[in-house]
C-alpha cells in the first residue's frame, strides 16, 4: 500500500481556473502527464479520445473563437462586458487541455463505453497533473456545447468535449467540500 498515492486521493481537490496561476507544465513534463492520461481502460482498445492543448498566445486566440461564437449564437446582441469575458475564458489559468470523446462505430463496444473511457483519460489528466504538483479543474461550460466552437476546434461529427481541464499552480489551498456518506452510496448486494 503505497500511503503517499492515497492520501494524495483522500485530499485531492479542485481548484477554480481564476485561482490556477503560472507556471503550468511545458514540454517533456506536459507530454508525460498526457502520456499517464492515455493510459486508462479502453475496451478493444480504441482510443476513443484525444488532446487539444491550449497554451501561451492560443488561449487569446481560443477566446477571440469564444467571442464570435457568443456573436454569433445568442438571441441579444452581447455586451461589451460579455466579450471580454469570453475572450478571458482561457487566460483564467496558464494552460487548458480539451479532452475529445470520440466515437469509433465498432460492433461490440458501445458508445457509452467509449465515453466512460474519455471520463477516465479526462480524471487520469487531472491526476497526472496533481502528482506533478499542480492544480486542475475539469470543467465544460457553455462552450463544450456551441456548434460555432466545436467547428472551429475541428470537432468531428463523432466527437465531443469532455472536458477542458485547467492546468496551473494554486494560488491558495481549497476548502473541503462535502462528500457522500458511504451509507447513502453503498450497498452490499445479497441473493
Ligand atoms: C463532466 C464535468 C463537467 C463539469 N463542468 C463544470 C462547469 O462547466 N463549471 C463548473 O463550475 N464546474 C464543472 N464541473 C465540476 C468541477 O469539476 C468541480 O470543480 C469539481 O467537481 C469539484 O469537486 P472536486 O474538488 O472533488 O474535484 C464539471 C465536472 C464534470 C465531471
Amino acid at each position: 500500500m503505497n500511503d503517499t498515492v492515497l492520501h494524495a486521493l483522500e485530499t485531492r481537490r479542485s481548484v477554480k481556473p481564476d485561482r490556477l496561476a503560472a507556471p503550468a507544465p511545458t514540454g517533456a513534463e506536459l507530454d508525460r502527464i498526457l502520456a499517464i492520461a492515455a493510459r486508462v481502460p479502453d475496451h478493444k482498445k480504441l482510443v476513443p479520445w484525444r488532446f487539444i492543448v491550449f497554451e501561451g498566445e492560443a488561449r487569446a486566440a481560443a477566446g477571440e473563437i469564444f467571442a464570435a461564437a457568443c456573436e454569433a449564437e445568442e438571441k441579444e446582441p452581447p455586451s461589451h462586458v460579455r466579450l471580454e469575458t469570453e475572450r478571458a475564458r482561457f487566460l483564467r489559468a496558464p494552460l487548458v487541455v480539451a479532452v475529445v470523446s470520440r466515437i469509433i462505430n465498432r460492433p461490440g463496444t458501445p458508445e457509452w463505453e467509449q465515453i466512460l473511457s474519455a471520463g477516465a483519460a479526462a480524471f487520469n489528466l487531472c491526476l497526472a497533473a496533481n502528482a506533478s504538483g499542480y492544480g486542475t479543474n475539469w470543467v465544460t461550460e457553455w462552450i463544450a456545447y456551441s456548434p460555432f466552437v466545436r467547428g472551429k476546434l475541428g470537432l468531428g461529427e463523432n466527437e465531443r468535449i469532455a472536458a477542458f481541464v485547467h492546468i496551473g499552480t494554486p494560488r491558495e489551498k481549497p476548502e473541503e467540500r462535502e462528500r457522500p456518506s458511504l451509507s447513502a452510496i453503498v450497498t452490499r448486494w445479497t441473493p
